[in-house]
């Protein structure tokens, strides 16, 4: 992708995202059917993350997997979310603000492909349903290695591809139908949750992202499925120096 061409789809993909902010997390939860907190509180949980510990999210959006995040920091620790749509910040920062861990936490302007840290400067770095959304996965996995410590993991929540049969076909069909006519519904026009429903069509089987991991040079990988294979968790360590 050329730079004038990568510069018009990250345009188009912030202003979509700064479109939704206000219907993103009541339809985020209609359409997992409040599954996708259950989600991010396992992919939380896999980061290793323990109390006093240094934490970071990234295409963080409402913040809502930041939140699971600095449960497990909890009052000694500190959590960063990063994001480049401003608007999704700005409601991150207001969901934040009643919960005990609002001092704990920073949201930070950035971009998943270039992090605004310096290396090793986390404990776990989390990034959830934006794998498919960023221009270069192997880059930004790049990314997120060079910002955690060693020993410490990566972590990444997204939508993945069932494959129980029945099931499966089930959900291509709530995919490519339902998902759309709900958006349409909750947004007032088509355009973003047709764009979910094909992102999540077009984008590589879990089984591939696992060896993306691999390659990258993460230890242990391993990932969960996780309801009949709708969402998938991929973790990693950052080896040791040997
Ligand atoms: C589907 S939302 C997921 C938000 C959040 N992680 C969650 O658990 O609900 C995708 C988010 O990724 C962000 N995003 C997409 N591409 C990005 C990039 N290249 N750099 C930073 N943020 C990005 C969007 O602004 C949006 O907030």
């Amino acid at each position: 992708m050329g730079y004038g061409e990568l510069r018009r789809r990250t345009e188009w993909l912030r202003a979509m995202y700064a479109s939704i902010v206000d219907t993103y997390d009541l339809l985020n939860n209609v359409l997992s059917f409040k599954q996708a907190n259950h989600w991010r509180r396992f992919a939380a949980e896999c980061s290793g993350l323990a109390p006093g510990g240094r934490g970071l999210d990234v295409a963080c959006g409402t913040g809502l997997l930041t939140l699971e995040l600095a449960r497990l920091a909890g009052s000694s620790g500190r959590v960063v979310g990063v994001d480049f749509c401003l608007e999704m910040l700005n409601r991150a920062r207001k969901n934040v603000r009643r919960s005990p861990f609002r001092d704990i936490i920073r949201f930070e302007l950035g971009n998943a492909d270039a992090l605004p840290f310096s290396d090793q400067s986390f404990d776990c770095v989390t990034m959830g349903f934006a794998l498919r959304a960023v221009p270069d996965p192997e880059r930004s996995i790049a990314e997120l290695i060079r910002v955690v410590k060693p020993g410490g993991r990566v972590v990444t929540l997204e939508l993945a591809k069932p494959s129980v049969p029945v099931f499966k076909e089930i959900y291509a069909v709530y995919l490519s139908r339902l998902v759309p006519l709900v958006g349409r519904l909750g947004v007032g026009r088509p355009g973003p949750y047709d764009f979910l429903a094909r992102s999540v069509r077009a984008f590589r089987h879990q089984a591939e992202i696992r060896d993306l991991f691999v390659r990258a040079g993460l230890a242990d990988v391993r990932y969960y499925e996780l309801t009949g294979g709708i969402a998938a968790v991929h973790v990693g360590t950052r080896s040791l120096p040997a």
